[in-house]
């Protein structure tokens, strides 16, 4: 290919916003396409948050419809797709490591297909990179281009020339796509696409769009169907669900459609993730009316300083974060409460520190997921200054992950004798003689049962108690 003969991604196009309604497509597969993947076998890496989940899982479908077939064996795949993530540098090297390994495979099977998708394929700086130093990479799709995975073969498959396609807005939902879900019984459902927040770190705005809702007709159908099926959970996926509808402009709200999804009578509800930003009284009651909507909520705080959380462009204080979070906790008694939490922001001082760890006493989580700040190109943060070292940095992270631990653990004690209800997950990934799943709490439970099956809902007595699971036995399978 010559140089440059193709479209690089705009993180600075990714940005801008309209108010328009977004409209709804439908897919239909080609004619042409259907047979493309006929005796070929494909191999599909995810990387990152549950979108990329449920995203790897439309593309499976694609595939699939498309008449492939998935394989276990890299070595043995015709078609291998990297789903990537941007949110942080780490993540990122991960997967030009991966990429990098690829490259033994297509020099021993020139026929080979290598695709590459996800957040990073927004980038432009990856996108360069990988043309310019990864050429084993055949094809380049966007977040918003899923759908032109069959075109885009093909025209790998007719011209044997590199394809990207990358866009950097999107303005439609499209509906009636294939999904292969690689679980039976849980499943990932969109309610809503993209994010408007912009948090001043955040990579998520630019590479997923603005907020898209779908309609809530198309929502219910498909948590209908699940439930036809025998799925026994959802999670309703969105970066910013309270956010739900508000782009449709129809009074219709994310406490709404959590009303009318518990109407579906699947067994278990979860939704992630709650903004602090409008986190309503409508949602509140919705929790609290509907018994099959699980006692846990993941609210981000991100820092406990006020002046940190103002730069991170969060909208919210440190007092006001807690004034929700205490209300929640007194209106949703024994619910299970998460939070994720960012060290080492840009000339973060020890004292605004501190205000984190403070905050995770105030709040006693049950659990969080901590990191260390990554710079993100094409986001405000990175023009930041920031004086920091790494090693204090790594240091906080440390201390508060001690001090995550402590409230966890303090917080699984009420478990302890317990009878608890389990939604079984299969086998424990670490011992095959127990079997593993989730509280309503979304508390993990590894127990001994000698008689269940994925997606069965048992009792199981809590025996051991540490900080990131609970042991058990079945008493009732
Ligand atoms: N650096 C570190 N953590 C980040 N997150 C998002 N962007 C960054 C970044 N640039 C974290 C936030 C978010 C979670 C999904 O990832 O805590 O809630
Ligand atoms: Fe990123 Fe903030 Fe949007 Fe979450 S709400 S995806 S942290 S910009």
């Amino acid at each position: 290919m010559a140089k440059k003969d193709y479209k690089l991604p705009s993180l600075n196009d990714a940005r801008k916003r309209n108010k328009e309604v977004s409209e709804k497509l439908s897919f239909v597969l080609e004619e042409q396409y259907k047979d493309l993947g006929k005796d070929k076998k494909y191999f599909l890496v995810t990387h990152g948050c549950q979108a990329n989940q449920r995203d790897s899982e439309t593309i499976a479908g694609i595939l699939d419809e498309m008449g492939y077939t998935p394989s276990e064996d890299e070595e043995k795949a015709d078609l291998i797709i990297i789903n990537t993530c941007a949110v942080r540098q780490g993540a990122e090297e991960k997967v030009l490591g991966e990429i990098g390994a690829l490259k033994r495979l297509k020099t021993a099977n020139s026929d080979l297909i290598i695709g590459m998708c996800g957040c990073m394929a927004q980038e432009e700086k990856t996108v360069s990179l990988i043309m310019e130093k990864y050429r084993q990479v055949d094809i380049i799709f966007g977040t918003h281009n899923i759908t032109s995975l069959p075109k885009l073969l093909y025209e790998v498959n007719t011209t044997r020339t590199r394809k990207i396609e990358v866009f950097s807005k999107m303005g439609e939902i499209i509906e009636s796509v294939p999904v292969t879900r690689f679980m039976s019984h849980k499943a990932w459902v969109n309610i809503m696409y993209g994010c408007d927040k912009f948090c001043t770190y955040c990579i998520v705005p630019y590479t997923r769009g603005k907020e898209r809702s779908r309609y809530k007709e198309d929502i219910i159908f498909e948590v209908e169907e699940l439930v036809k099926q025998g799925y026994k959970e959802v999670c309703l996926l969105g970066q910013n669900v309270n956010a739900y509808g508000k782009d449709l402009h129809n009074d219709y709200t994310f406490g709404n459609l959590l009303n009318d999804v518990a109407k579906t009578g699947i067994a278990r509800i979860r939704f992630m993730t709650s903004h602090p930003w409008d986190f309503d009284d409508t949602m509140i009651e919705a929790i609290k009316n509907n018994s099959n909507i699980m006692p846990y909520i993941h609210l981000p705080i991100q820092s406990g300083n006020t002046g940190i959380l103002k730069k991170m462009n969060r909208r919210y204080s440190r007092e006001e974060y807690f004034e929700l979070y205490d209300k929640l906790k007194r209106e949703l008694p024994g619910f299970a409460f998460t939070t994720d939490i960012i060290v080492g922001f840009p000339n973060e001082s020890d004292e605004a520190f501190e205000d984190t760890m403070s905050a995770v006493e105030h709040c006693e989580y049950d659990n969080a997921f901590t990191f260390i700040y990554s710079k993100r190109e094409g986001t405000p943060a990175a023009n930041m200054e920031d004086t920091i070292d790494r090693k204090t940095k790594e240091e906080r992270l440390q201390r508060l992950n001690e001090r995550v631990a402590f409230y966890a653990n303090k917080n699984n004690q009420r478990f302890k004798d317990q009878i608890v209800e389990v939604l079984v997950d299969g086998l424990s990934k670490r011992n095959s003689n127990v079997y593993s799943g989730y509280t309503p709490e979304n508390k993990l439970v590894n127990f001994t049962a000698n008689n269940v099956k994925t997606g069965d809902l048992v009792k199981v007595k809590i025996t051991e108690v540490m900080s990131f699971s609970l042991n058990g036995e079945c008493i009732e399978e």
